[in-house]
């Protein structure tokens, strides 16, 4: 069945071309008619049409900071099997600590082999290095990860796949925990002018590709266990996040910027309500309030008055999880699991989001309460996932999840494509059995959930505009 499967992706593919083809002129050359603006809860092309993103996550943020699999697997096929799902979007992870060796070693990125032999010693480095050269004859001793990363990008946009830079976490592992040393602004490995650079860097890299318009500030931002008196609030939250905004506006114009919330990128109301960022409330109960904030002038996360905001490039991005804070206890209540999403950012898409099972509460900590937003900007839900089994599909949130986001036409991303990776947590060969892949990615690691799931979703989405 799975390998089936895969035989005839090729001509799936080329016969779902041919029919598109005959339907709608193609309109190859200037794919994906960046840049690309926000209208309303729109993301717009250059041709004004409205985009919606359907796709996945590629992790290459871990030890090695290459992205995994490419030893299992040609870089082709596994774009090809990205394509056959119907993903138009992929969000790539990288480390700021890639960037910083680049500085390090006098702006030459290193090579994959030595980045190998670092990650994972000399036998297991040597051996990987000699994986990803099989499967992968242009990757020699002498390629970089970034010349890697732009073969990626290359085939991506050979199979009308947008490329999304993801700033994951700072030094290179496995992300994301509150003692990880990587969880908010100046904690231990989370040095804010490094970050910066690490922006700018990869903002310049972005104008050689024209399949990316979009990249991250920062994956799910939460409160440092490792440094505890780092003023974990909505003020510093919109202070660093703001002044980064800027700082990749300023490098690359055209690029659309999202912005993640707090406590594991689970929260942004206080942006979308336009509330006092001093007393604001929020998702959890592990936040540093100023002291005395009620006395204090109040202060706003004026998005609008930015320069990425008057430039209409502000686009936010929010992510729910079963062990997510909140979404936790709620698990089997798709009202609840919906309004939580409405009141915590999905609100910014305006009132037609509002779901049904709101009630006219407007206490925070009640979980039918759907308080209105105060600004209208588009909302990705750019991280879910759960086990990729037969199961999937009976997830209540998985289903409650496929279910706002058709309906509103919100884009999405799935955690995550990898099926394994090369280390993670310290193990070799660390299989993770929610990645759409098999362990050795050679293979649906779910095919029914591929097949039966994720693909009639994508279509019920409707146009998306980025057909080749
Ligand atoms: C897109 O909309 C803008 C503003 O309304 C307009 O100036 C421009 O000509 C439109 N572009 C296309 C390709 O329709
Ligand atoms: C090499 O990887 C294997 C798993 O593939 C692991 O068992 C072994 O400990 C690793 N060797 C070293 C030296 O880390
Ligand atoms: C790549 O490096 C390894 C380890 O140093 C070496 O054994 C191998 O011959 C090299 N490959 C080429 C093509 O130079
Ligand atoms: C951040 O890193 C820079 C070097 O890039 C260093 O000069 C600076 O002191 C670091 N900041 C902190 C707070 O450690
Ligand atoms: C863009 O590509 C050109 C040609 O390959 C290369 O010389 C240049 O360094 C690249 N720019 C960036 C920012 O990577
Ligand atoms: C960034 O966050 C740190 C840690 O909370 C804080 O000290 C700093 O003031 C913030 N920066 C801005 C510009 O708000
Ligand atoms: C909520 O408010 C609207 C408008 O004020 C009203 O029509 C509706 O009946 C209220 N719903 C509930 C459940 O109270
Ligand atoms: C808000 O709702 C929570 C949970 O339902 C409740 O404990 C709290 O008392 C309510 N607050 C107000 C002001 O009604
Ligand atoms: C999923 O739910 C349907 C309908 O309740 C049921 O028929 C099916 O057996 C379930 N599948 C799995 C794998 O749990
Ligand atoms: C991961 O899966 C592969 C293939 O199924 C297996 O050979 C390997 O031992 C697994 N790795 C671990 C750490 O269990």
């Amino acid at each position: 069945m799975k390998l089936n499967l895969l035989a005839l992706l090729p001509f799936a593919a080329a016969a779902a071309q041919v029919a598109r083809a005959a339907a709608t002129p193609i309109r190859r050359d200037d794919w994906p008619h960046g840049p690309f603006y926000t209208s309303g809860n729109q993301i717009k092309n250059a041709n004004n049409e409205s985009v919606i993103f359907v796709g996945t996550n590629w992790p290459g943020s871990g030890e090695s900071m290459i992205p995994e699999g490419i030893e299992w697997r040609s870089i082709a096929d596994i774009v090809s099997m990205m394509k056959y799902v119907g993903y138009n979007f992929v969000r790539h992870t990288y480390a700021i600590q890639m960037i910083d060796q680049i500085y390090e070693n006098s702006g030459t990125d290193i090579t994959v082999q030595s980045a190998l032999l670092y990650a994972l010693g000399e036998e297991n480095g040597t051996k990987t290095m000699e994986m990803i050269n099989k499967n992968n004859p242009q990757i020699t001793n002498s390629t970089t990860r970034l010349e890697v990363l732009s073969m990626i990008a290359e085939e991506e946009a050979k199979q009308g796949i947008l490329m999304h830079l993801d700033n994951h976490i700072s030094r290179a592992i496995w992300c994301c925990s509150h003692d990880d040393g990587n969880a908010w602004f100046d904690d231990m490995d989370f040095n804010i002018s490094n970050w910066h650079r690490g922006h700018r860097y990869m903002a310049n890299w972005a104008k050689n590709h024209t399949n990316i318009v979009s990249m991250s500030l920062r994956n799910e931002l939460r409160k440092s266990a490792v440094k505890q008196n780092l003023e974990y609030n909505w003020k510093t939250w919109w202070g660093n996040v703001s002044a980064a905004a800027e700082n990749i506006h300023a490098t690359n114009p055209d690029l659309l910027i999202t912005i993640s919330g707090l406590d594991y990128d689970i929260d942004l109301s206080a942006l979308t309500t336009q509330a006092n960022l001093l007393t604001a409330p929020y998702v959890n109960t592990d936040m540093d309030y100023p002291a005395d904030a009620s006395s204090l002038p109040e202060e706003y996360a004026k998005i609008e008055e930015t320069s990425f905001g008057k430039a209409k490039k502000a686009v936010l991005e929010i992510h729910a999880y079963k062990q997510s804070t909140y979404y936790e206890d709620h698990l089997e209540d798709c009202d609840a699991i919906q309004a939580g999403l409405y009141r915590f950012g999905f609100n910014a898409l305006g009132e037609s989001a509002r779901p049904e099972g709101c009630t006219n509460s407007t206490n925070f900590s009640d979980p039918y309460a759907c308080p209105p937003a105060k600004l209208t900007l588009p909302t990705l839900l750019t991280e879910f996932g759960d086990a990729q089994d037969a199961g999937f599909a009976n997830v209540t949130m998985q289903k409650c999840l496929r279910d706002f986001t058709t309906k509103n036409k919100i884009g999405w991303a799935h955690w995550s494509l990898a099926g394994s990776y090369r280390i993670r947590q310290g193990l070799m060969f660390n299989n993770d059995t929610w990645g759409l892949t098999t362990p050795t990615w050679d293979a649906f690691q779910s095919p029914e959930t591929v097949d039966d799931y994720f693909r009639p979703w994508i279509r019920d989405m409707g146009t998306t505009n980025l057909e080749l």
